[in-house]
């Protein structure tokens, strides 16, 4: 292809499986009356506003594939079988059937390799899928008619320290984008977590009892709040800056690196950030937000 490909939009789209619950779709075996609607309605406004632009490739970076030694990227073309949530086994029983864009997949593998990042290609044809990946590309797109990429994330944050996370999150996210620039092709990222995420231990009988469904505690809101404030500001600098105690003090699946990855990817945008809409899921705080590429 001679044209050269585009990151055109980048997205926070948090995975509670109670979103794909409340959706009530036919891959998913339990069934709801309904819940978490300011959140599923600010997906439905992400997949409004996906629907203007062309793009071919799907990317999701998932804090739930948790590989320890290296970045790993699915392989197969095809990845086919049923997730089932190992906390919510009883909201979460989904028969996925899922189109990988190997190609493109491996560019990037190949560029991470070049910057001396361990990566691997995963090649198991009966690997199963996290529920993180699913539930984020099921609710950015439910019909499933696009290819997609789905992205390990190392357990750094963990095991070194939140500045070697970013550092490799960093390259990461430059290899991303200068793959996708070589393919020709155009693309959506979506970094694949929830804001703060203390959650709630007990959950009540009816699991979509929006009664029960509260912001957790007002300091990890007030947290949450002020990332949302930093992305409408366009202020990637800062969010970077805090990243480490919003992280440490939220317990944040941010640790997973998925944001980090994606707007390092766009060059760290300066524009701001469409806020789709924001709500707790048992407590962990969800923001669905869009950065359209100028
Ligand atoms: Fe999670």
């Amino acid at each position: 292809m001679s044209t050269k490909g585009k990151i055109v939009a980048g997205c926070m789209a948090p995975h509670p499986p109670h979103l794909v619950y409340g959706e009530n779709p036919p891959q998913n075996e339990p069934k709801s009356e309904c819940g978490w609607e300011s959140v599923r309605w600010a997906y439905e406004r992400l997949r409004q506003s996906l629907e203007d632009i062309d793009y071919d490739v799907l990317l999701v970076h998932s804090p739930h594939w948790r590989t320890q030694i290296g970045t790993h990227f699915l392989g197969c073309p095809t990845f086919k079988s049923k997730s089932v949530d190992p906390i919510f086994p009883h909201l979460f029983r989904f028969n996925y059937d899922m189109k990988v864009d190997v190609d493109l997949a491996r560019a990037i593998h190949d560029k991470a390799k070049s910057k001396n990042m361990l990566v691997k290609m995963m090649e198991n044809p009966d690997f199963r899928v996290d529920y993180g990946t699913i539930v984020s590309l099921h609710m950015t797109n439910p019909a499933w008619d696009k290819p997609v990429i789905g992205i390990s994330s190392v357990g750094r944050a963990a095991y070194f320290s939140m500045d070697v996370m970013q550092e490799e999150m960093m390259k990461l996210g430059e290899a991303t984008r200068e793959a996708i620039e070589e393919s020709g092709k155009k693309c959506v990222l979506l970094a694949s977590h929830s804001l703060s995420h203390r959650h709630f231990i007990e959950e009540p009988e009816i699991p979509e009892d929006m009664s029960a469904e509260h912001i957790y505690h007002h300091g990890q809101y007030l947290w949450d709040m002020k990332m949302i404030d930093l992305m409408k500001k366009g202020d990637t600098q800062t969010i970077l800056d805090v990243m480490t105690d919003f992280t440490e003090q939220t317990i944040s699946e941010t640790d997973g690196g998925g944001m980090m990855w994606m707007l390092s990817a766009m060059g760290m945008p300066t524009y701001p950030a469409k806020i789709h809409g924001y709500g707790t899921v048992i407590g962990t705080g969800n923001v669905v937000a869009e950065w359209r590429a100028p």
